[in-house]
């Protein structure tokens, strides 16, 4: 008995062993292809990334620079999240329309609907280019002169190396500066809405649920790839036609089970897997807990206005929802970096690391890195600090701030580059910010600004704040600026830029509004800016060399990955549930019965529409139930960070079984320290999505385009 538990312990150590980690679609041959196939692959690496054939990667678009996609049929039917496509939603919603809360259903191509400045955008090649990046740099002693040379010679190589017209080259920096790699990409710029479920399957939940597990939601929604004659990348045009992908991924239909292979391809964002411990302190005792403070105060705000009004619920849902999940995000990370003791992990490896650079003799190159570290951040904090107010509380949370910050650096651009870069993005701003006004509410404004300003005046470091912050009546300045300031509409906003440079100037320079912002930002860019850059360069070239010390002395075997950078990743694991705390265990797949357990009819989370509870009275869930049970959402072990949303959920063979959303509760600490044990991605079941698509929607048309398959049917026929 001992001996059985303790080898499934050796077991599923040395499965979880081979898991973590985002990895370089072209670079998989060798170790992670034996680990995929050592999982259940049945795939080569060949059929996920290839030169010279068409390959899986053909399928993968990153989805307007922020989320993943993919293809999922010969007519470019593109797939991705519901909260991906939600500012999409949103924009073509209204009051007595609102494709938010009915959802929305193209039933012939003629009715999907454009959207502007949506692009997606695929990966043709990727190739390393780090000694082309890296020429003439070495003997280069400054840090800031090798960084201006690297950008030089990215720029260089970026309209050098060859590509087709309508292409585009991209250099990005791997391991922290120690390696390049070049992309050719191709970026669709016609990209309709096809069909979004109502959000009370789409965003099932809400924040409540956001970051949680066991999850129950249809977080989904389909776009289609329109292309031109020749099937390359055009603007829109009525002219445009149905793109034809180089690769889709069938569909598959036979479901998912514990400990079955999983892959999830996509465009994680960020990731810091290699902060030393000092960093990672930081962060879980002080900029963490600012953050969630600013957040929590604007959050709190927001939300009382939108329950109340309608029209202010449209208005915020996507800002609202944006805030809220990294607010959320923070929290859940700040508690799994403390449970798993990730500071004390993060010193053990710092002292094997060193161990290491002792036995190697390479103490000159490596030996100080770490009371180097030590020093910086110590000497950052505060500045660190500073930072992280000025960019949520000006930057980010406050819009009349936020608006008033982009016209401090329009008055700075004139003075740097004169007239006619100013009139150029004035003009920009005029165009641009007619969407943002549209979804401005200075009643919700102002309440926000009250308590942000206070929290920054009395929460941030005072020694780098303006005189004109400190001990000031804010509620009463914040009144008179939203009764005096022509930042609070889209018109007066107008007003403000109406004329020649200097006449903009001397208005700007009257109004309330930007006076306010302007002192702020003047304060930060003298005070905070130039140290924390400073100090922050010296971190960065820390940072790449104690990568490099890693990649040198980490044993063969190591499975050290790049952190996340926005760019194609690969991870693999398996479907697995796990045990959140004591005597409490999560198994890997939920139900639409757990949709029922929750529902609350009414409510703003957790409404379930009556079309779905009669299906589910009469379980007409069609082809995609498993035993009179219909899935829908489910686990894994696949490393994932934001990005990764509406990332493909790959099986063995390389068909779709599900669509990235979200990551668990207690593993939320993963991009800064990813344990097996409890990280978890979670992903929609394709079912679901089946089921939504053909039964709740009745777009069979959408159903019929694909190619779905059953590889584990085929499977028991041959036995
Ligand atoms: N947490 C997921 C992600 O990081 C989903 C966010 C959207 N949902 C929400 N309720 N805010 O993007
Ligand atoms: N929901 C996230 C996104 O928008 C993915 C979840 C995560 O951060 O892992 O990319």
């Amino acid at each position: 008995m001992k001996l059985l538990r303790l080898l499934i312990l050796f077991l599923s150590i040395s499965t979880f062993a081979q898991q973590g980690g985002m990895w370089i679609p072209s670079l998989l041959e060798g170790m992670n292809e034996n680990e995929m196939k050592s999982l259940g692959m049945k795939m080569s690496a060949k059929d996920i990334y290839d030169v010279n054939k068409s390959s899986m990667k053909d399928a993968v678009p990153h989805f307007n620079n922020g989320c993943t996609s993919e293809v999922i049929s010969p007519k470019g039917l593109l797939l991705t999240n519901h909260h991906c496509g939600y500012g999409q939603i949103q924009s073509h919603s209204t009051v007595e329309n609102d494709y938010l809360e009915k959802g929305f259903w193209a039933m012939r191509l003629e009715d999907e609907l454009p959207n502007e400045d949506l692009v997606v955008t695929f990966i043709v090649k990727i190739e390393d280019v780090t000694s082309k990046v890296l020429e003439n740099t070495q003997s280069l002693t400054s840090e800031a002169d090798k960084q201006k040379k690297i950008q030089e010679n990215i720029s260089a190589l970026t309209n050098s190396l060859p590509k087709e017209s309508w292409q585009e080259n991209r250099i990005r920096a791997f391991y922290d500066g120690n390696q390049y790699i070049w992309f050719v990409v191709e970026t669709f710029k016609d990209v309709r809405l096809v069909g979004a479920p109502p959000s009370s399957i789409g965003k099932f939940g809400s924040d409540t649920d956001n970051w949680v597990w066991p999850r129950h939601t249809g977080d989904f929604s389909l776009f289609r790839i329109y292309a031109d004659k020749n099937n390359r990348p055009a603007a829109y045009s009525k002219d445009n036609v149905p793109y034809t992908p180089k690769h889709f991924f069938p569909v598959s239909i036979d479901g998912v089970k514990e400990n079955d292979f999983t892959m999830v391809f996509g465009y994680p964002g960020r990731t810091q897997e290699y902060l030393p411990a000092v960093a990672v302190e930081q962060i879980v005792n002080e900029l963490n807990p600012a953050k969630i403070e600013v957040r929590d105060a604007a959050l709190k705000i927001q939300d009382g206005f939108m329950r109340k009004d309608k029209a202010i619920k449209i208005q915020y849902a996507a800002k609202y929802a944006s805030v809220a999940n990294y607010w959320k995000k923070w929290i859940g990370e700040t508690k799994g970096l403390k449970k798993s003791n990730a500071v004390q992990i993060k010193k053990e490896f710092e002292k094997d690391f060193m161990d290491k650079v002792t036995k190697a003799g390479k103490q000159a190159e490596y030996g100080n890195l770490l009371s180097e570290f030590e020093k910086n951040y110590k000497e950052i904090a505060p500045y660190a600090l500073s930072r992280d107010y000025f960019m949520e509380v000006v930057m980010r949370n406050t819009e009349l701030l936020s608006f008033g910050y982009r016209l401090v650096q329009l008055e700075n651009l004139y003075h740097a580059r004169g007239e006619k870069a100013f009139n150029d993005r004035k003009e920009n701003f005029i165009i641009g910010f007619e969407e943002l006004y549209k979804d401005f509410n200075a009643l919700v404004d102002e309440k926000v600004m009250e308590q942000l300003v206070e929290l920054y005046a009395t929460k941030s470091p005072k020694q780098f704040l303006p005189e004109g912050l400190l001990n000031q009546d804010l509620k009463a300045k914040t009144a008179e600026i939203f009764s005096t300031s022509k930042l609070t509409s889209y018109n007066s906003f107008k007003e403000l830029l109406n004329g020649d440079a200097k006449t903009v100037l001397e208005a700007l320079n009257k109004d309330s509004g930007f006076t306010f912002v302007k002192m702020l930002t003047e304060a930060y860019n003298k005070n905070v800016l130039p140290k924390y850059d400073e100090i922050n360069l010296k971190n960065m070239a820390l940072q790449r060399t104690y990568m490099k010390g890693i990649l040198e002395l980490s044993p063969k075997e190591a499975r050290i990955f790049p952190d996340a950078n926005s760019t194609l990743r690969v991870t693999y694991g398996k479907v697995k549930g796990y045990a959140p705390s004591d005597a409490v265990y999560y198994s890997p797949v939920t139900y639409l019965e757990g949709v029922m357990e929750k529902y609350v009819p009414g409510d703003y989370e957790f409404d379930v529409s009556p079309k779905l509870i009669e299906l589910y009275n009469n379980k007409d869930f069609g082809p995609y139930a498993e035993n009179g049970k219909l899935p829908v959402n489910f686990i894994g072990t696949n490393h994932t960070t934001g990005g990764n949303s509406g990332s493909p959920a790959i099986d063995a063979h390389g068909n779709l079984i599900g669509l990235n959303f979200d990551r668990v509760w207690e593993g939320t600490m993963s991009d800064i320290y990813y344990d097996p044990a409890i990280c978890r991605n979670i992903m929609v079941d394709i079912r679901y999505v089946l089921f939504v698509v053909d039964k709740y929607a009745g777009a069979k048309h959408l159903i019929e385009e694909m190619k779905i398959v059953h590889p584990k049917q085929k499977k028991k026929k041959k036995k």
